[in-house]
């Protein structure tokens, strides 16, 4: 992997209104991507991670600092920076085939092109021979697939995933987060997770960010130095699991029992 960030995040500030004042939701934060790593930002619900997605996405303002993709200041949604949502966004009415196709309609693609690529990529994502399918026909996890097949099918510079599996049973999560990794590590796209789950956030990410609520923040980076595919009940595995629940649990005045993720 190389080390040159593909997307810089600087002094990200941002506030919502309410009724009476408004809410400051994140406070400078500032973090780099390097191109094909795997980043994720964790923290509890409410902290800032979706906001800080969409502002990374260009879904969402912020109110100071800036986001740099590639060079340039990152000012709406393009098709270089592809967001997948936990509740896939596919049209139930179109085949899987078609939702991947979808998004290719408006590229510089013919339409036998634009074919051949969303077959390509439903391939990588392990969906061969059922882009007929339509999404009421297929499990969550599949349609997961789906979704991350027409991403790919843009061949963004990134993904931004937010809390990708987070519908998922434990078995179908395991199994897509394996998935990811594979094509991860075969199309080298650079990813930013977003996770509330710690296990998910060591399994998958070169680093991870840990925020803070109220007002959100980067509270600290942890490298993961483990080779990958990982292995969840190793000791080094649950040595990074350690060290991440303190840092949640240091910055509660109570016992862990009340430590809502
Ligand atoms: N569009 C919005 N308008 C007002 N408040 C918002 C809006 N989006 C998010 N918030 C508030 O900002 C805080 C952070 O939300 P969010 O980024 O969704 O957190 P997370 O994804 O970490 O759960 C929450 O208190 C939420 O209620
Ligand atoms: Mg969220």
């Amino acid at each position: 992997m190389s080390q040159s960030p593909i997307i810089k995040i600087k002094n990200v500030n941002k506030s919502f209104p309410n009724k009476k004042t408004s809410t400051q939701v994140l406070n400078e934060v500032s973090l780099e991507i390097n191109r094909g790593e795997t980043i994720s930002i964790l923290g509890e619900s409410g902290c800032g991670k979706s906001t800080l997605l969409n502002i990374i996405g260009g879904f969402e303002k912020a109110d100071e600092g800036q986001v740099i993709l590639d060079g340039k200041i990152v000012s709406r949604p393009t098709r270089k920076c592809i967001m997948l949502f936990q509740n896939y966004g596919l049209f139930p009415w179109k085949s899987a085939l078609k939702n991947v196709e979808l998004g290719l309609e408006g590229s510089d693609l013919t339409a036998k092109e634009r074919r051949e690529r969303a077959l390509h990529y439903l391939n990588v994502v392990g969906l061969e021979g059922k882009g007929e399918l339509f999404p009421h026909e297929v499990s969550g996890g599949m349609k997961q697939r789906v979704a991350i097949a027409r991403a790919l099918a843009l061949q963004p510079e990134m993904i931004l995933m937010d809390e990708p599996f987070a519908a998922l049973d434990t078995f179908n999560r395991y199994h897509l987060q394996d998935e990811l990794l594979r094509i991860q590590a075969k199309e080298k796209t650079t990813i930013a997770l977003v996770t509330h789950d710690i296990d998910e956030a060591i399994y998958l990410s070169d680093r991870i960010f840990i925020m803070h609520a109220n007002p959100g923040r980067i509270h600290k980076e942890i490298n993961i130095q483990l080779s990958k595919p990982r292995d969840r009940s190793h000791s080094d595995f649950q040595h990074y699991r350690k060290l991440i629940f303190e840092e949640f649990h240091f910055n509660r005045e109570h016992s862990p029992i009340e430590f809502h993720i």
